[in-house]
C-alpha cells in the first residue's frame, strides 16, 4: 500500500518535474509529406514536398524551444524525416532514423518532440530512408541563442538560409533501382541552390536582397548526395561565426568548401557597388565541375552581376588547408551540451579507440559498402526497440566489428552496432584509403574534429592533434587516402547512428549504430519511450516495458 503510494506521489511529481521543464516555449507544425512534379534542371520528375514546398518549410527555433512537428506520410512508401545535429538528449526514439523508429508507413502520422536543448547554430531536417532524400523532403533548421546569451558578433540585418546541393534528374525510384542492381549513381546532372539552377547570364529572379551599408546572415548548408560544394559571393568576403552549432574564430574566406551533411553561419557585409552579384556553388573533386548561382541584389542597386564567376579552388589541398584554419572561439559563451564533459577535452584521457576503416565490395556481385568488413542493414525491428524490450539477440549481434580492423576487403551484410560504455571518452578514427573524398556524421554527439590528415593513422599522430581548439561539430570529411580523428564523451544513453554522409554509401551499408546505455536505467540518462512510438516487427502488438519512474 505505503509503496503504491509513493510511486504515485512519484509519478505525480515527475508530471510535475516534466511540466516545469516544458516551461520553455512550444512550437507546433502540422506537415503533409507528398509527391509532387518539379523541374529544378528544366525537366519535370517526381519530387517529394513538405506542404507543398520544395526545399520544405523552415523552422526557426531558439536554444531549448520544444519543437512538435505532426508529419503526414501522403506517399506511397514508407518515409521518415532525421534532424541532423539535433542532440535529442535522452531521446534517440525522436532521431528518425531505421535503427532507432519504425517508418512513418504510408497514409499514417507520427508527432516528432524534441528540445533543441543547449544548442544554437544552423542544421537541416531530410529524409533518412529509400533515398528519398535524392527526392527533396529536406529544409534548414536555425536555433537562435536565447537573449540571456550573447552572440560573439553584432545582430545581423537579416538571416538567410541557403541550401546547396547536387541534384539528379531523375526521381528516387529509379536511382534506387540502381542501387538496388547493383550500380552506382554516377556523376549528378546539376546542383541546386534552395531548389533552384541559375545559370550566368540568364535572367534570374534575386534570391536575397541587401541595403547597402548592412551585414548579413548566411546559413549555408550542404544537403546534396554526394558531392561537396565550394561555396561563394562575388566580390565579397565571408566571414565564418558558427559552424555545426559552435562559434568559431572569425577568419575571412574568398570560399569555403562544404561538404556533405556539413553547415557553416557566415556573416557578409554589403560594402560593395550596388549592384547585382553572383551567389556561386560549384562541385569539387569530381570530373567535371557542376555550377549554380542565385543573385543577391542591393537595394536601390543598378546593374547586373558581372558574369564572371569568381574562380573555384583546385585540389583537395586547399581544402586540407582550409580545414586547419578553423577554430573553436573559446571565449565566446555559447550554450553547450556538456560543458563539464568535454570543454577541457584535451586533458581527458582516452579510453577506447575505434579505428573506422571505409571499404567497397561486391557481395553476390551487387555493389556494397561498409566499415572493417559489415556493411550494415536495417532489421525490420528498429535496433533501440530491439533492445528496449530485450529482445536484442533475437534482431542483432552486438560488436560484430572490432575495434581494430582486420586487413580484408570482403563485406558480409548484417546490422552493425558497437556497444559503448556509458561517458566513455571515445577515440574515433575515419580511415579512408580510397580515391574518393568521404564525409561523416554523427547523430546525437557533437564531436572534436582534433586531426584531418593524408597518409595512414597511427598512435604517434596524436602527438600533433588540436587539443585545445578544435571545433565541436557533427560532421567530418575525409580526403582521399587520408584520416580523420574525432574525440567525443559518449553520455547521451540512446541508439545511435554513425554514418557516410555520402548518400548511396550509407544506402548501401556504409553506416552503423551506437548502443550506449546507461546502467542505471534512470529518467535522469534517458526518457521513456514516447507514448505514440509505433511498434513494427518482433515488437509489435507487444506491451511496452515498464516506464523508469526516477
Ligand atoms: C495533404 O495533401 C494532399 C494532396 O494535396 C491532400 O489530398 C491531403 O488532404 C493533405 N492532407 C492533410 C492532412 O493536409
Ligand atoms: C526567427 O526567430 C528569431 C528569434 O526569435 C526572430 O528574431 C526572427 O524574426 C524569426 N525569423 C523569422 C523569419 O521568423
Ligand atoms: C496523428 O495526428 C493526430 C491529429 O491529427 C494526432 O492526434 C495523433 O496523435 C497523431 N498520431 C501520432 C502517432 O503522432
Ligand atoms: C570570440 O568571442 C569573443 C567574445 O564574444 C569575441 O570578443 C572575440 O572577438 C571572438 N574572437 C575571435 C577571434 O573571433
Ligand atoms: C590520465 O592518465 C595518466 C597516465 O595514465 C594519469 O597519470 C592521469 O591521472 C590520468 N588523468 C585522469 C584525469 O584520469
Ligand atoms: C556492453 O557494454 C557494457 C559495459 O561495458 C557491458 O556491461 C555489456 O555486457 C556489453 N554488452 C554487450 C552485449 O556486449
Amino acid at each position: 500500500m505505503a509503496a503504491e503510494v509513493i510511486l504515485k506521489l512519484t509519478i505525480c511529481f515527475l508530471a510535475l518535474m516534466v511540466r516545469v521543464q516544458g516551461g520553455d516555449p512550444y512550437l507546433f507544425f502540422t506537415w503533409n509529406v507528398t509527391y509532387g512534379t518539379i523541374s529544378p534542371l528544366g525537366v519535370p520528375q517526381q519530387g517529394i514536398l513538405i506542404n507543398g514546398q520544395f526545399p520544405g518549410p523552415e523552422i526557426n527555433a531558439t536554444s531549448n524551444n520544444n519543437i512538435v512537428v505532426n508529419v503526414f506520410n501522403n506517399l506511397d512508401e514508407p518515409f521518415l524525416l532525421t534532424w541532423s545535429g539535433v542532440q535529442h538528449r535522452k531521446n534517440s526514439w525522436q532521431d528518425g532514423v531505421l535503427g532507432t523508429n519504425c517508418p512513418i508507413a504510408p497514409g499514417t502520422n507520427f508527432t516528432y518532440k524534441f528540445q533543441v536543448k543547449d544548442q544554437i547554430g544552423s542544421y537541416i531536417y531530410h529524409p533518412s530512408t529509400a533515398l528519398h532524400k535524392a527526392a527533396g523532403g529536406f529544409g534548414g533548421l536555425r536555433v537562435h541563442s536565447r537573449l540571456l546569451i550573447p552572440v560573439p558578433y553584432p545582430d545581423p540585418a537579416d538571416e538567410y538560409t541557403v541550401l546547396i546541393g547536387d541534384w539528379y534528374a531523375k526521381s528516387h525510384k529509379i536511382l534506387r533501382g540502381f542501387l538496388d542492381s547493383g550500380r552506382p549513381l554516377g556523376r549528378p546532372d546539376g546542383v541546386l541552390i534552395n531548389g533552384k539552377a541559375g545559370k550566368v547570364g540568364v535572367k534570374q529572379e534575386p534570391l536575397f536582397t541587401m541595403e547597402p551599408g548592412k551585414t548579413y546572415k548566411y546559413r549555408v548548408c550542404n544537403v546534396g548526395l554526394k558531392a561537396s560544394l565550394n561555396f561563394r559571393i562575388q566580390g565579397h568576403k565571408l566571414k565564418l561565426v558558427e559552424m555545426e552549432g559552435s562559434h568559431t574564430v572569425q577568419n575571412l574566406y574568398e570560399s569555403l568548401d562544404v561538404h556533405i551533411g556539413q553547415c557553416f553561419s557566415i556573416l557578409v557585409a554589403a560594402d560593395q557597388d550596388p549592384k547585382d552579384y553572383y551567389m556561386v556553388a560549384s562541385t569539387r573533386f569530381l570530373k567535371e565541375v557542376q555550377t549554380t548561382t542565385a543573385i543577391i541584389r542591393y537595394k536601390n542597386g543598378k546593374g547586373e552581376a558581372s558574369t564572371e564567376l569568381p574562380p573555384a579552388p583546385i585540389g583537395w589541398a586547399w581544402s586540407l588547408n582550409q580545414f586547419r584554419t578553423f577554430r573553436w572561439n573559446l571565449t565566446a559563451s555559447a550554450a553547450r551540451p556538456n560543458p563539464q564533459g568535454s570543454y577541457r577535452y584535451g586533458a581527458i584521457n582516452i579510453t577506447r579507440t575505434i579505428r573506422l576503416v571505409n571499404s567497397v565490395s561486391r557481395v553476390n556481385g551487387k555493389l556494397r559498402y561498409g566499415f572493417n568488413g559489415v556493411s550494415h542493414t536495417d532489421p525490420n525491428t528498429p535496433l533501440k526497440l530491439a533492445e528496449y524490450f530485450n529482445l536484442a539477440d533475437k534482431v542483432f549481434k552486438y560488436n560484430v566489428i572490432k575495434d581494430e580492423p582486420e586487413k580484408t576487403t570482403t563485406l558480409t551484410i548484417q546490422p552493425n552496432v558497437l556497444n559503448m560504455t556509458f561517458r566513455n571518452f571515445v577515440e574515433i578514427i575515419f580511415e579512408n584509403h580510397e580515391k574518393s573524398l568521404q564525409s561523416y556524421h554523427i547523430d546525437g554527439y557533437s564531436f572534436f574534429a582534433v586531426a584531418v590528415e593524408p597518409g595512414t593513422w597511427s598512435p604517434e599522430k596524436r602527438e600533433n592533434y588540436n587539443l585545445l581548439d578544435a571545433v565541436s561539430r557533427h560532421t567530418v570529411q575525409v580526403f582521399p587516402k587520408s584520416w580523420a580523428a574525432i574525440l567525443l564523451t559518449f553520455d547521451n544513453a540512446g541508439m545511435w547512428n554513425i554514418r557516410s554522409e555520402i548518400w548511396e554509401r550509407t544506402y548501401l551499408g556504409e553506416q552503423l549504430y551506437a548502443s550506449v546505455l546507461s546502467p542505471e536505467k534512470s529518467l535522469r540518462d534517458e526518457y521513456n519511450i514516447p507514448e505514440n512510438t509505433p511498434l513494427c516487427g518482433i515488437v509489435a502488438g507487444l506491451p511496452k516495458p515498464s516506464p523508469y519512474t526516477i
